[in-house]
């Protein structure tokens, strides 16, 4: 428990506060009831604990991935734990399975809120969930670490964006392949938000290069007959096929581009959404000589990914595969901690508070040290190449010598996050 609950605010703790919370005291405090900051700071840390949500589906066509997000943020957890906590305090996971389903997610996460009381929510693979979910927590200024790489073009000051966004997916990648494989593209995706935004980047990026689309199609979520694209893919016979299907999709179309006869060396998938956790359900062979653009990859070497590996093949399997969704899970857990660090044992936990904590802050990831942008809350990410094999595991071909800047306008020049919100030019 923080030592220093008092009704004493002082200006340090107050120049934290948004203006919501500012009135909310100035209100309590004019009509006698001062010792509403003892409340602020139970209501989030009551019993020597703080609770945060954990959402991720555990059942339904997303389970695929988001089984790994849960269990690499509840590990971090863990960690955390048995270290003996932050600020003296433990953290407690409330769980919940939204199910694959973004009402059950926005349902779900309301019940976190309000409530369970969590301070923040760790949660959520799709931009379709994470859209769900978002009113949920700027109605309440609460807070929500969504791990997931994603389409950008949002500018919340209640999330914590720790994926990546496309200009830390696409900016090497599209490149590499116009200058690895040509200039016909196909363009696959699931129909939702994320394929269709990321895939307007990818245009922008093409038109430059001089590329020509030749296919731009986008299945449901959960697809899982693409006899009739493989078909187009066999007779259009791309340079590179560029995918955004997501989920259980991803093991299907790679299933069924191998049944085909198609052959990865002459028209590769190039993927932002295929990794070790996705191949590992398809198995290496379907899923080798295909390219995918991320910032983490298992096989990266570093002493805090040998670190992260093990661990996790310890506490879920040796079975178990991290990748790039999982990586900004785990570390996102630890930026918490960091930011609950900053505020001090007698700081006020509260989720705006926690947000402006995060600002700025910096660590030694498994991929290498990232930074959480103080004006737009994305991620300093180390984008990388990797090739699949037949081992399930990628071979890095190509890697940044600088983390990248998350640029979540990329593809709206006229628009830019600060952080006083969106700016229009
Ligand atoms: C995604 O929907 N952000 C993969």
């Amino acid at each position: 428990m923080p030592k220093k609950k008092t009704s004493n605010v002082s200006i340090k703790r107050r120049s934290f506060l948004t203006n919501s919370v500012k009135a909310s005291v100035i209100g309590a405090a004019a009509a006698g009831f001062p010792h509403i900051w003892m409340k602020q700071g139970n209501v989030f840390a009551a019993n020597n604990e703080i609770k945060v949500g954990v959402l991720f589906s555990l059942t339904g066509g997303l389970a695929i991935i988001e089984e790994s997000l849960h269990k690499a943020t509840i590990m971090a957890i863990e960690e955390i734990n048995a270290a003996g906590g932050v600020n003296g305090m433990k953290l407690k996971a409330i769980e919940a399975d939204p199910a694959s389903d973004p009402a059950t997610f926005a349902a779900k996460a309301r019940t976190l809120v309000l409530k369970e009381k969590c301070v923040t929510v760790f949660g959520s693979y799709t931009s379709a969930s994470r859209k769900a979910v978002l009113p949920v927590f700027e109605k309440r200024n609460n807070l929500y670490f969504y791990p997931t790489l994603y389409e950008g073009r949002e500018c919340s000051k209640n999330v914590i964006y720790t994926g990546a966004v496309p200009n830390q997916q696409q900016d090497d990648f599209i490149p590499y392949l116009v200058k690895t494989y040509g200039k016909r593209w196909s363009l696959i995706g699931s129909n939702y938000i994320y394929p269709k935004e990321e895939n307007n980047y990818c245009k922008i990026l093409l038109k430059k290069l001089g590329c020509e689309v030749l296919m731009e199609e986008y299945v449901p979520l959960g697809h899982s007959e693409f006899s009739s694209v493989v078909n187009k893919f066999k007779n259009d016979k791309p340079d590179v096929i560029f995918s955004t299907v997501v989920g259980d999709s991803v093991v299907a179309l790679h299933k069924q581009y191998r049944a085909a006869g198609l052959n990865p060396d002459k028209m590769p998938m190039a993927s932002l959404t295929t990794s070790e956790n996705e191949v590992a359900a398809m198995g290496g062979d379907a899923a080798a000589g295909h390219l995918t653009s991320a910032p983490y990859f298992m096989v990266h070497q570093s002493a805090e990914n040998e670190k992260f590996v093990s661990s996790y093949k310890k506490r879920w399997g040796s079975d178990k595969v991290t990748h790039f969704v999982s990586e900004p899970a785990y570390f996102g857990v630890y930026i918490f901690k960091q930011a609950l660090e900053r505020l001090g044992a007698s700081g006020d936990i509260t989720p705006p508070n926690i947000m402006e904590a995060c600002k700025g802050q910096e660590l030694i990831a498994p991929q290498g040290k990232i930074r959480i942008d103080p004006d737009n809350l994305h991620t300093y990410l180390w984008p990388k190449i990797g090739i699949c094999k037949s081992d399930g595991q990628f071979d890095i071909i190509q890697k940044t010598d600088n983390w990248l800047k998350p640029l979540p306008y990329a593809a709206y020049p006229d628009q830019t996050c600060t952080e006083k919100g969106l700016v229009n030019a």
